[in-house]
């Protein structure tokens, strides 16, 4: 139980300038529970640096995501950060039963995790903890694998401010 006005304080997190990433795995069994591996992406700007050494990323998913049993159970995953002109993507992979891998090219990474072609930086990690995190879990990942393509060391990243996209400068 707590005070705090959930909508209010959603409000003044949106302070916090951040960047716009999505996060991709495989999941063990489709929506029908056969066991076919479908690819499962969330947007999140949760993401966050931990460690150089050894190598360490996190971001957290809300137990409300229609991804979060694909996440919770995953042992690898990639992140995607995004530049600014991917805001519908951004979109895209921020929709519950939204066809997220039909139109966009992607190609299977480690692990057989899906990557899209096109992005600022990715990492690909295996998942090196999990916490509870109130109503979400913090996933905390080892990167074994990253790149920027020389195309988006030009590009402007993907800000997300006060609840919308913005740019640099
Ligand atoms: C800019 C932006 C950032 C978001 N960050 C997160 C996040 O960090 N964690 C999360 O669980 N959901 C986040 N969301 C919401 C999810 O993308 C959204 O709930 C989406 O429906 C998840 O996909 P799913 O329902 O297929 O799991 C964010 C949405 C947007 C637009």
């Amino acid at each position: 139980m707590t005070d705090i006005d959930t909508k209010e304080f959603r409000n003044a997190l949106g302070a916090f300038v951040t960047g716009v990433t999505i996060v991709t795995t495989l999941s063990d069994a489709n929506a029908n529970g056969d066991a076919e591996s479908t690819p499962v992406a969330c947007t999140a700007n949760s993401f966050a640096s931990v460690s150089l050494d050894p190598p360490l990323v996190l971001w957290s998913i809300a137990r409300s995501a229609q991804s979060f049993d694909a996440f919770e159970k995953a042992e690898h995953f990639a992140v995607h950060i995004l530049h600014s002109a991917q805001v519908g993507l951004s979109n895209l992979c921020a929709t519950k039963n939204a066809d997220k891998f039909g139109e966009i090219s992607w190609h299977p990474g480690l692990n057989g995790v899906p990557i899209f072609d096109d992005y600022n930086t990715c990492f690909q990690c295996s998942v090196e903890n999990k916490y509870d995190g109130g109503d979400h879990v913090i996933i905390v990942g080892r990167v074994h694998k990253f790149d920027s393509s020389d195309k988006a060391k030009n590009a402007k990243p993907l800000v997300f401010y006060r609840g919308a996209y913005a740019g640099l400068g």
